[in-house]
Order: structure tokens, then sequence, then C-alpha cells
């Protein structure tokens, strides 16, 4: 007998891509504590923004290389805790993927955001704005347009779009995120920003968000431990110690490793979100460690992840909930379930800690002896 196994050779009876990542969509809603048919319309919209390619078996490659998860499947979930609540589940997902080249993705993108705009009756002027800087002609670089959906109770969600500052190209960047940020009134904003290698990301809130925020993301390769607790620019900020412990915990460095150890594989990125232009100081702060380069199977994964939950005083039973849900192997035997862990401060509120979990429609990496990248002091 074939069993029709994702990421297998199967008989025709694979399961499709859409119904697959609804399926632990669904799942994941009742970890987080969503009623069935909230579950439902967001199963939906998940197979409706997905469009054809929701129809594809997965015993077919990815038609597309997306850039969004390392096996290409074009969607990515995540829990987002907060001390004393249920965690709030999130959608990442491309849109148009596989419509055939960067250009008609990033059109197609743009008509599933004004859709989106329309059925949930909230405005894209922010992201008008900056059509023909992300959107040229010729877009270059990794992708074109992501959204995320935060499903929150009541099947309206909120929407964040990802835009891609090398679009016009890999040189220009900066000076397409500095663009944005004037255009979107944030015009001292890119001169607080801490010194970068990159720009990966470049996010809008759009819609029914009580303080909408422009989030800039920024590459840091070989970054340091000591170099992480300096990058955030709010005020006031996360101290120093916090960032660091968090880093420590999320690369797995060890006692010994001095603060001057370098993560040498996937880079970290860090994320700073403006939302107010009087003062052109961010509000809100998240370093994201790419945990998966630095571990050898998502056990060691989960372990880190509930270390950091824990000191942060929030319930981890939700993200072993999520594991479950979208997957039923043991977290030992793959890696890369949980592709980044953050951690967020955002002005006025608590700590927020972020988990994100590939859905590995297409493929699961095998554990390794030794992780990818280990911490590598400089000498
Ligand atoms: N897969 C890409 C990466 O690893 C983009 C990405 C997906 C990402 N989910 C993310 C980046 C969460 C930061 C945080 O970079």
């Amino acid at each position: 007998m074939t069993a029709a196994r994702p990421g297998h050779r199967s008989d025709s009876s694979a399961p499709a891509l859409g119904g697959f990542t609804a399926g632990q969509l669904v799942q994941l809603c009742d970890v987080a504590g969503l009623e069935a048919p909230d579950a439902e319309i967001y199963a939906h919209v998940l197979i409706d923004t997905l469009g054809p390619l929701a129809e594809r078996p997965l015993d077919r490659p990815p038609p597309f290389d997306s850039f969004l998860s390392d096996d290409h499947t074009p969607v990515e979930f995540s829990l987002s805790f907060l001390p004393g609540k249920a965690p709030s589940l999130r959608l990442l997902l491309e849109p148009g993927c596989g419509a055939g080249g960067l250009r008609q993705t990033g059109r197609t993108g743009l008509d599933v955001i004004r859709e989106m705009a329309q059925r949930w009756d909230f405005s894209t002027g922010q992201l008008d704005k900056l059509e023909d800087l992300f959107f040229p002609s010729s877009p270059e670089g990794p992708f074109a347009l992501w959204c995320a959906l935060e499903l929150r109770p009541g099947g309206v969600p909120k929407v964040k779009v990802y835009l891609n500052p090398a679009a016009s190209g890999q040189e220009r960047s900066a000076g397409t995120v500095r663009e944005a940020l004037r255009r979107l009134g944030h015009k001292q904003a890119f001169a607080n920003l801490p010194q970068a290698d990159g720009y990966p990301f470049l996010a809008l809130d759009l819609g029914d968000w009580d303080t909408p925020r422009v989030k800039v993301y920024l590459r840091h390769d070989d970054l340091s431990e000591e170099e992480a607790g300096r990058l955030p620019r709010t005020s006031p900020g996360p101290g120093s110690a916090e960032v660091q412990g968090f880093f420590r915990t999320a690369a797995g460095l060890k006692p010994g490793d001095g603060p001057d150890v370098r993560l040498r594989g996937r880079p970290v990125l860090s994320c700073h979100a403006f939302t107010e232009a009087t003062t052109g100081l961010p509000s809100g702060f998240t370093l994201h460690v790419p945990i998966r380069d630095y571990v050898r199977h998502d056990g060691e994964a989960l372990a880190r992840a509930v270390t950091v939950l824990r000191r942060h005083g929030m319930d981890p039973s939700p993200l072993l909930g999520s594991l479950a849900a979208v997957t039923t192997r043991r977290p030992r035997d793959g890696v890369g379930l949980i592709a980044y862990l953050a951690l967020t401060h955002q002005h006025g509120r608590p700590p927020r800690v972020t988990t994100y979990i590939s859905s590995e429609a297409y493929a699961v990496r095998p554990p390794v002896a030794v992780p990818a990248h280990q911490g590598e002091t400089v000498h």
C-alpha cells in the first residue's frame, strides 16, 4: 500500500497543498483557543489566498522556490505569547506564489491584498504610496509580497504586508527603505536605525490596528551577543542584559562561550517598529533568531523555546500543542519545524515571545549530528 504522505512519492490520492495546510491551521486554531466557525473561515481564507496552488497535489514538487520557508511551502504559522493570555495565532503566506515570475507574483499579491481590503473594509493607502518602489517593472530579489494574518476571534484577521526592499536592486535596498519611511511620514526614522548588513523586509500593518506600525527588518551577519545587546534603538528599550540573555538561550551558547562568540550560520534579524513620527524613535524592537540553524533537531529547539517562554512567565503548553497540530513526527526526528524564535518589546506592553512553526508540507530536514552552525569565537 502506498500511503499518500506529503513529501513522498505517492499515488494520485496525495493531499493538495491547500487541504494539507488548512488542516494544520484548523488544528492550530484549536490550540490557540479559536472557535470552530472561526477556524473554518480562516481555513477558507488560506485556501483562497493560495489561489490555484491550493489544488496542487503535494507529491508534485513546489512550483516555485518560495523563500518563505526552507522546503518552499508558501505558508508558515506562528504563535505569539504574552504572559497570562492565550497565544495569538498568525499565518504568513505568499499569495500569487507560482503565478509565473516575480513581477506577476507581485501583481497577484497586490490584487489579493486589495481584495482583502474590500472584504474586511480597511484602507491600502499606506501600501499604495509605496507601489512604484516595491513593484517596479523588473523586480529583483527573493520575493515580491508576503502577507501575514493575525487570526482573531470573530473571523476578521489583522493584516500585515511584507515588502522586499531589494525589489528595485539589492544595492538600492537602503535607499528604498529610507524613501519608503519618508513617504509614510517617518522622516527621521532611517537615521535612527542601527548598522546592518542588509534590509530583508519592510512590513506595514494594514486594517484595524490600534497603532499601525511600519517595521524595518535588518540583517546582522556573524552577530555576537554583545552586539545584539546594543541593537535596540527604542527608548525606553529592553536592557542589553535581557536581549543578550535571549540571544544566548536561543542560540544555545554554553556557559563558557564569551559575549564575543559569533553566530556564523543563517543571520539574526532585528526589527524596529515605528508608530509615531514626532521623535523619529522606534516604539518596538524584536530580535529574530533563526534557531533551526543552531540546533541538532527540533527537540533542542523546543527545549530552548520552553526555557524562554517560562522565563517570561508564559505557559509553554500551547507550543507543544502546536507542534502536534502540524505534524505527527517527533521533534527529535527532524530540524526546522521551529524556524525562528523571537523576542519583542513594544512600548507600554509586556515582552512578547513568538515561535515560528513550519508547515513542512514538502519536506522534513533530517536531524544533524552537530548543529549546522555553532557559535564560533573570533581569534
Ligand atoms: N524563510 C525566510 C527566512 O528564514 C523568511 C522568514 C519566514 C522569516 N519566517 C520568518 C524571517 C520569521 C524572520 C522571521 O529568513
